[in-house]
């Protein structure tokens, strides 16, 4: 097994390398002078695992995933002093084999348990504190995608959280589109302040945790919060995939509903290479459908926005095959000629969603909602609420609200004859 040696001074280097000095199963390849070396060398291929200082000048998320991304397993000494918060940190950086450098009896069993670039295969810390970086089990996660052309992403993603918010389910909506963030400004967040780029920040150094997000996600209403997206388009680079994937699976932990407005591409990047540190555009969007429990497709109702939703459905189904899929036809109207049950056929060509919905083109109440910067469910009754409304039943699984509603004016007149 070829290990990386990364203490860069700490006091534990000389017995951790007295201690393998005897250890067949363990060569130390190379003692690294800094955290470039450590990452230089790893992507040369040759090492297995790295011994390293969690107090490592500039170790991050990111770091620590393109070790693992190189194949090589981690292994992280932390001190003694508030043992406890290093292995916490630890954990939130995706290391989960950490060892106390004044424990470092039987190191190479735990280096040989750390190799295959799996770094959170095991552990040998049982007081390890809580395990934030997973998310709670119950919760489900929406991903509100869609093709390019504005078809309705923002609006859908926000009247949909709105809806669950309002009966009583707790929400988190969050704004991870990768080309600028609006949901914001669809609901009158005035604060420059990105919830996404703070979150980022933080997960990136390993200090992301379920309370810090909940007080970067804004509460709305006592059942809605958001975290709002990138100021600008050109800030995207900032989200590393690391830092968004310990972002993700906290979000779960702090809501359970999770609504994501996603970009529109699903083009992976072609020019980050395997190993590369190099950030992705469309990584948020890309994780946000692999993960979810369900992607919305929004496409816009017009001859484009058909063509453009029928391309997407195929692309997605070939992102991420067998996934949960719901079809929301946006903006529909008679003056485009086509009725329901073609547009139903035409996607059953392509995908076998769950359910299908057709959002009226409401330009009155969409117009008030982004205008009022409030949701549709605070403006009221509107067609295109009552459409989200149905939306949001079949994402409960509940009854559509529009059928229980007549179901119930049925009854009531009944009981007036
Ligand atoms: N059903 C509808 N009826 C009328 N107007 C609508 C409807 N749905 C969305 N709109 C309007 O269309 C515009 C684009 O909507 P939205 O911002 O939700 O699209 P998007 O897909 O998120 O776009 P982007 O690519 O900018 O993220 C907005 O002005 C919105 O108010
Ligand atoms: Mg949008």
């Amino acid at each position: 097994m070829s290990v990386l040696v990364a203490a860069c001074g700490a006091g534990w280097e000389s017995r951790a390398l007295r201690e393998l000095s005897d250890e067949r199963s363990v060569a130390v390849l190379k003692r690294c002078v800094d955290l470039d070396d450590l990452l230089a060398s790893a992507t040369t291929g040759q090492a297995e695992v790295a011994l390293l200082d969690l107090e490592l000048s500039g170790l991050d998320a990111t770091c620590t995933d393109l070790l693992r991304r190189s194949g090589v397993g981690v292994v992280a000494v932390v001190g003694s002093a508030q043992r406890e918060a290093h292995v916490d940190r630890a954990r939130r950086l995706g290391l989960g084999v950490v060892v106390g450098a004044d424990s470092l009896d039987g190191l190479a069993q735990v280096i040989v348990s750390a190799a295959g670039g799996n770094p959170l295969a095991a552990t040998t810390d049982d007081d390890a504190g809580p395990q934030e970086t997973t998310a709670a089990g119950s919760s489900r996660m929406v991903a509100v995608w869609g093709p390019a052309g504005a078809p309705g992403r923002t609006t859908v993603a926000v009247g949909l959280a709105a809806e669950l918010a309002s009966r009583g389910q707790d929400c988190l909506l969050m704004d991870i589109d990768g080309y600028g963030g609006a949901v914001a400004q669809h609901l009158g967040v005035l604060d420059e302040t990105s919830g996404l780029l703070a979150c980022a920040r933080l997960a990136n150094a390993g200090r992301l945790d379920t309370a810090g997000l909940a007080s970067l996600a804004r509460q709305l209403d006592p059942h809605l919060r958001i975290l709002t997206g990138l100021p600008r388009a050109d800030r995207w680079s900032e989200v590393r995939d690391s830092a968004f994937d310990q972002l993700l699976r906290l979000a779960g932990g702090l809501a359970g509903h999770v609504v994501l407005d996603t970009g529109f591409s699903l083009e992976s990047d072609p020019g980050a290479s395997f190993a590369s540190m190099s950030p992705r555009r469309n990584a948020m969007t890309l994780a946000s459908i692999e993960q979810a429990d369900e992607v919305v497709v929004v496409g816009s109702a017009d001859p484009v926005g058909l063509a453009r939703l029928a391309r997407g459905l195929v692309e997605l189904a070939e992102a991420v095959p067998g996934r949960t899929l719901r079809v929301c036809v946006n903006r529909a109207r008679p003056a485009l000629g086509w009725g329901e049950s073609q547009v139903r056929a035409m996607i059953d060509g392509f995908v076998t969603p769950r359910s299908v919905h057709f959002l009226p083109y409401d330009r009155v109440a969409a117009d008030q909602a982004v205008v009022g910067g409030t949701s549709l469910v605070e403006l009221g009754d509107s067609p295109l609420r009552a459409a989200l409304e149905d939306l949001a039943s079949a994402v409960l699984g509940d009854a559509p609200r529009r059928a229980r509603r007549s179901r119930l004016r049925r009854r009531r007149a009944g009981r007036a004859h």
